[in-house]
């Protein structure tokens, strides 16, 4: 599950390059993804236009609707992955103490180029900063499928 504020920019644009990658490495029937929001501002909205059109320049469809974390999730998902710190703070806050089945980390502790950093909200910049969040992105969830292939033992057969 990944995680950001409103769930129409960076959150669904990491489920959609999840997916994209899971599904080119043959692994879409074991590997599962989806995205939620600390927030309830864009609940049942479609991803944001600018996140679309510059991951279709990238070849990644996103398709998704708005929703806000809750804490169902956090028993449903193995992993929750969060776009920054503040976002991190938030699940914590949900968490509120108890012991839950999701592991949480911030999804850039698997960036190879900046490893703990955070994923820039790109809501109020330019184009410059779509692209930026799906470069981080990209990087990050490669590194993330290679490690949940090897702490899962899946088999890749390759
Ligand atoms: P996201 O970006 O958290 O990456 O989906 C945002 C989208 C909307 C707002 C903030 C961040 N907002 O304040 O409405």
């Amino acid at each position: 599950m990944f995680v950001c504020l409103g769930n129409i920019c960076r959150s669904p644009l990491a489920e959609a390059i999840f997916k994209h990658k899971v599904k080119n490495r043959g692994l879409d029937d074991v590997l599962w993804a989806d995205s939620a929001g600390t927030s309830d501002y864009h609940i049942g909205e479609p991803p944001d236009s600018r996140t679309v059109r510059n991951a279709l320049k990238n070849g990644v469809t996103v398709d998704h609707r708005g929703q806000q974390l809750t804490v169902k999730h956090l028993d449903e998902y193995d992993y929750i992955f969060a776009m920054d710190s503040q976002n991190h703070a938030s699940i914590q806050r949900l968490v509120n103490g108890r012991r839950i089945r999701a592991k949480i980390d911030l999804i850039r502790s698997f960036d190879p180029l900046s490893p703990g950093g955070e994923v820039p909200d790109p809501y109020y910049g330019g184009e410059r900063g779509f692209q930026e969040v799906f470069e981080m992105l990209d990087r990050s969830i490669e590194k993330l499928i290679d490690y949940l292939v090897e702490e899962n033992g899946i088999r890749t057969g390759t």
